[in-house]
């Protein structure tokens, strides 16, 4: 089956989609998106999280043809282009500042669950509501410290900003 929808900005097609097909599978094989990763493949790892409709969303749990017509939004939609090439989101870079990334593999569902996260917020969240929120993202490598400290550092940039 063919698959219209609309991937960080741009109309996007894909054919001979077949039906048990995921998005994560659309995204990665078929439109050259790598970013979201495939870890578990059952919803238990965050790596393939996406906005879908402005909803964070593991992709490797939504079909295909669930994501016809609809706005999907992957890691890399996050960095803007600029003329001098991409410029990070300010939660991608506070990852980088603050050595959250390892292996990497958790980090692209990190930073879009981080990035849902502080959406509209003007203050820092506590630890636990930073835990809570990025509880269904799991990372086998950071202890999670740094991780928290990149939510942290985001969150306050964000604050200084309003
Ligand atoms: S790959 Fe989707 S939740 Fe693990
Ligand atoms: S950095 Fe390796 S799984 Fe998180």
């Amino acid at each position: 089956m063919r698959i219209q929808l609309t991937v960080n900005g741009t109309e996007r097609t894909a054919d001979d989609v077949w039906e048990g097909e995921s998005l994560l599978y659309v995204l990665r094989e078929r439109l050259g998106l790598p970013g979201s990763k495939n870890a578990c493949e059952q919803g238990e790892c965050g790596s393939c999280t996406v906005y879908m409709d402005d909803v964070p969303v593991c992709s490797c749990l939504v079909a295909a043809g669930q994501a016809r017509g609809r706005e999907v939004r992957t890691v890399e939609g996050l960095a803007a282009n600029t003329a001098d090439g991409a410029e990070l989101d300010p939660v991608q870079q506070a990852f980088v500042e603050a050595g959250a990334v390892q292996c990497g593999f958790c980090t692209p569902g990190l930073i879009v669950q981080t990035h849902a996260l502080l959406a509209g917020r003007q203050d820092v969240p506590s630890d636990p509501e930073i835990r809570e929120a990025l509880a269904g993202n799991l990372c086998r490598c950071t202890g999670y410290e740094k991780i928290l400290d990149a939510v942290r550092l985001a969150a306050s940039r964000q604050e200084a900003r309003t």
